[in-house]
């Protein structure tokens, strides 16, 4: 059986436990409504570790006021089934109150990465996101952490954030889990219409006709960001936040596509906001 854990010093004293008997842990951080993207992530852990934690908290500090912190699907004991067929031993679920007691004052800022792209539109975001997960690497004490490429900024945050701060642990990146048609699992999905659902299918077509345009031999960023950015005008009910060609690192934006790269897009389907990306590879 699954074991649920709620409060920090009761986690953190089960991960001494395991570490002082030499057990490896594998922790993926997650803010529940799981699908097979996150399941993906239990099972890489399961594969690797001997003890998988995963935890399960909706982080009220990184929506921004307007997001939809409140509507945000929540279904712990459905979760609690899919976490432990994928392989979770323990699973971590503390309360806001537990996380954010009244007088804590601490932030985590990761300069320069988060103020692109998801950054620009969405102020604080991750902010709330490497403070939230430095406190759940404090808690969880693992050896390994599995993030999803899916949220490719995240990912580079958290693994910059995980060397400034010499964190000692490895930040494992897990591919992008994408239902049949192509359009990433993500949990804002369900509030797609069915109108709208076909149409998101526009982001991940159009990233993947980038993919190959630059496979092809097309060098210039602007050229394959002009394609994206008509293909996905082309489709009712969407609006453009942002589309890039960055470096994979610095997530600073490129010109020529002479190295491997990588394309992010956030578009509007209706009301959700949908974000997707893809590496681009120049032909060697
Ligand atoms: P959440 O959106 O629940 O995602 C948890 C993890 O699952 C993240 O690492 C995310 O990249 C990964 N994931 C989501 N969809 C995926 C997909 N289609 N394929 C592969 N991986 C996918 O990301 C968060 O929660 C939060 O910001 C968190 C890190 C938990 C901090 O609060």
């Amino acid at each position: 059986m699954v074991e649920i854990i709620e409060t920090v010093r009761e986690m953190q004293e089960k991960a001494d436990a395991l570490r002082k008997s030499g057990v490896s842990i594998g922790f993926v951080p997650t803010m529940g409504a799981l699908h097979e993207g996150h399941l993906s992530l239990i099972r890489g852990a399961r594969s690797e570790c001997r003890s998988v934690v995963v935890s399960i908290f909706v982080n009220p500090a990184q929506f921004a006021p307007g997001e939809d912190y409140k509507q945000y699907p929540r279904d712990f004991e459905g979760d609690c089934s899919k976490a432990e067929t994928a392989g979770a031993d323990i699973i971590f679920h503390p309360s806001v109150e537990e996380m954010y007691p009244p007088e804590a004052s601490t932030v985590v800022k990761v300069q320069e990465l988060s103020e692109v792209m998801c950054g620009r539109s969405r102020t604080g975001h991750f902010c709330g996101v490497a403070s939230v997960v430095a406190k759940l690497f404090n808690i969880t004490k693992p050896h390994r952490a599995y993030f999803g490429e899916k949220d490719y900024q995240q990912l580079v945050i958290v693994r910059k954030m995980a060397r400034d701060l010499d964190m000692d642990l490895t930040v494992v990146g897990m591919p992008t889990i994408r239902e049949e048609d192509g359009l990433a699992m993500s949990s804002r999905n369900a509030y797609l219409n069915p109108e709208e659902r076909r149409a998101a299918v526009v982001l991940f077509r159009s990233l993947k006709d980038a993919g190959e345009r630059v496979a092809r031999g097309e060098k210039d960023a602007e050229a394959v960001i002009q394609g994206a950015r008509e293909m996905i005008e082309s489709e009712p009910y969407t609006s453009i936040d942002y589309v890039v060609v960055v470096d994979p690192e610095t997530l600073q934006g490129i010109k020529e596509i002479v190295c491997p790269a990588r394309m992010a897009l956030a578009v509007k389907v209706g009301k959700p906001r949908l974000i997707d990306n893809i590496a681009l590879h120049p032909p060697s």
